[in-house]
């Protein structure tokens, strides 16, 4: 037997136990003639200890071992003179009767320890030792947990786990799809899924009922901290079901999440927020409502008093962040530049401070007399103390986005934006289709398979913007963390659809023929839903980026910095793939 014991399990009960572990040296320390090792592996540290005086050839094999070595002692468990209550192994140590190398190891590029001297890069090159390290394997540890938890919850409900095809064909719509050329069929491409989406609503016309898969999605998108281009979905699809019946499964499964995962019990029903209220009070279609500070409209109160910038824009809004009033010229400086910035695009930021007194000082003082400024406080109800940032421009949609970066930046300055308090929320009836200004035609919103609202129905051709559909978001804290929607099952609808979105028949039939064709035969009513998982998890986990919760990401530019991929393929295996590589400058 290799180890009778994990580095993580001894305790004060097995003291003068005989026995044998195995793990890595995390580090070793000389004192006296004593030499103590730090013992690691995925469990946990265990102290070993060699004595000079009552061993000394194996203390100097021991005072050999470098960092990272692997290795397997045998020895007698000790109680531990000085504790350590950092560790659950803290109370004993192991008086290491023989040693045995079982492989050496070159000096690791950085520390593996909690508090590593490696930076991103290099970490993300060695990530196979960045993943020995505390942080990292406990984020894979919840993962884990996580999708057991979804596996039983939806096991409990009847739905079937179901894989479908990774080698698909390309389906242009929303992301870029990542392509995979073809050897058996020359000059023809497969494409990665960017969901699973067409072949579960298949399932349903096969009579699946209920599906689930934990699935492996593929866009090529510009990445952020919450995008990969290859992350995972709990995705599922449903049949016979209306709106209400798939968010109150899935809110279930938050609320078993939560529970069965942070020990959080969620009683009430989440809330609930229209698309449009989204937009107009928080300038985002996943607001992050673990704080007010809810936009305000001023074109009614500060247009028209001479002040050009407000006279002109077709947007004027603010939000009061209460208490700021303390912020100084530097701060509010600092500000405006965050506005500014190219990512966030406005062209600059007035402020207004309420005095002790009541009375309103603003950065725009001589335009507006006292009284404005007054009925201006009133609309925020603002109090003494408090500060209101106010942005304007031509376009309305855009300035109440650049008002959602500031509202959020004012949030995490004030810690408002706490990870460990989680608020969640349903974005619902968004609107079917959005206007492409490059494309000049309409684009489907979530995906072309969504269904309108039957109260908008007769809207498809008079005011097509206007039409909702029946899909829904969940947001916690401002986190998208999952979306889906009720569907199309009627054949017509969906070429109506097709035809909305600028499709001819013929390219419809070409894309999505196979579709068309099952919906011939008997398509039961259904929707479903995706939840991202990473995102689950690195919101429970309280990351910054997905990336901590995966075990090989890839870093900003979609490389994996590691296995060093992309890379150019062999010219023997283009010619076999029948490529030719043409790279414009
Ligand atoms: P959607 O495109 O909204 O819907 O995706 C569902 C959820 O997947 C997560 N997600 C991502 N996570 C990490 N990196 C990415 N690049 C990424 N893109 C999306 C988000 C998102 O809410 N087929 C539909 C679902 C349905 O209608 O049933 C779909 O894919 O958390």
């Amino acid at each position: 037997m290799f180890r009778t014991y994990t580095c993580g399990e001894l305790r004060i009960s097995d003291v003068n136990k005989q026995v044998t572990l195995t793990g890595w040296v995390q580090r070793s320390r000389k004192m006296g003639g004593m030499t103590f090792i730090d013992l690691r592996d995925r469990y946990g540290i265990t102290q070993l200890v060699f004595n000079e005086e009552s061993n000394a050839e194996l203390c100097e094999r021991a005072n050999k071992l470098g960092r990272e070595f692997v290795i397997q002692v045998t020895g007698t468990v000790n109680e531990r003179f000085s504790k350590n209550a950092n560790i659950s192994t803290g109370e004993i140590e192991i008086i290491v009767s023989e040693l045995n190398v079982l492989n050496a190891s070159a000096t690791p590029p950085f520390t593996i320890e909690d508090n590593t001297d490696g930076g991103d890069d290099i970490r993300m090159k060695y990530r196979y030792l960045d993943l020995r390290r505390n942080a990292v394997r406990s984020n894979l540890e919840l993962r884990h947990k996580m999708t057991i938890e979804v596996r039983k919850y939806l096991d409990e409900l009847g739905f079937l786990e179901v894989e479908t095809p990774i080698l698909i064909g390309s389906t242009p719509e929303g992301a870029r799809d990542f392509v995979v050329p073809s050897r058996m069929n020359p000059g023809q491409f497969y494409a990665l899924p960017q969901s699973p989406q067409l072949f579960k609503q298949l399932l349903m016309v096969s009579g699946f009922d209920r599906y689930f898969q934990i699935a492996k999605c593929f866009r090529d998108e510009d990445l952020r901290a919450d995008r990969q281009p290859e992350f995972t979905q709990i995705d599922c699809e449903m049949s016979f079901v209306e709106q209400e019946d798939v968010i109150s499964t899935f809110e279930g499964m938050a609320k078993h999440l939560f529970r069965t995962i942070r020990g959080i019990e969620l009683t009430e029903p989440f809330k609930r927020m229209p698309w449009s209220e989204a937009m107009r009070l928080y300038g985002s279609d996943k607001p992050d409502i673990r704080f007010g500070m809810e936009f305000v409209e001023l074109m009614d109160i500060l247009k028209g008093h001479g002040f050009p910038v407000f006279d002109e824009a077709a947007y004027v809004g603010g939000i009061c962040a209460e208490g700021a009033a303390s912020y100084t010229r530097k701060q509010l400086d600092a500000l405006t530049e965050f506005v500014k910035k190219p990512q966030i695009g406005a062209k600059g930021m007035v402020y207004a401070r309420v005095e002790a007194d009541g009375s309103v000082k603003s950065s725009v003082d001589k335009f507006y007399t006292q009284e404005v400024l007054q009925q201006m406080k009133e609309a925020f109800g603002a109090k003494p103390g408090d500060l209101i940032l106010i942005l304007s421009g031509p376009d309305a949609m855009k300035t109440r986005k650049q008002l959602n970066e500031l509202r959020l930046e004012m949030g995490s300055q004030l810690g408002l934006r706490d990870k460990n308090t989680f608020a969640c929320l349903w974005v619902v009836d968004f609107p079917l289709f959005e206007w492409d200004e490059e494309k000049q035609r309409f684009m489907a919103m979530h995906h072309p398979f969504t269904s309108p609202k039957p109260e908008d129905i007769h809207l498809l051709d008079s005011d097509t913007g206007a039409v909702r559909a029946n899909a829904y978001d969940m947001v916690i804290n401002g986190v998208e963390v999952g979306g889906g929607s009720i569907r199309i099952h009627d054949s017509q609808l969906q070429n109506k659809m097709f035809e909305l979105l600028g499709f001819t028949p013929e390219r419809a039939q070409e894309q999505f023929g196979f579709l068309m064709d099952a919906f011939k035969y008997g398509a039961p009513p259904h929707g479903g839903l995706a939840y991202g998982l990473d995102r689950w998890v690195s919101l429970f986990a309280g990351l910054d980026s997905i990336r901590d919760c995966i075990a090989f990401p890839k870093n900003n530019s979609g490389r994996d910095v590691m296995s060093d991929a992309p890379a150019a393929l062999d010219p023997s295996q283009l010619e076999e793939l029948n490529l030719i590589v043409d790279i414009k400058e």
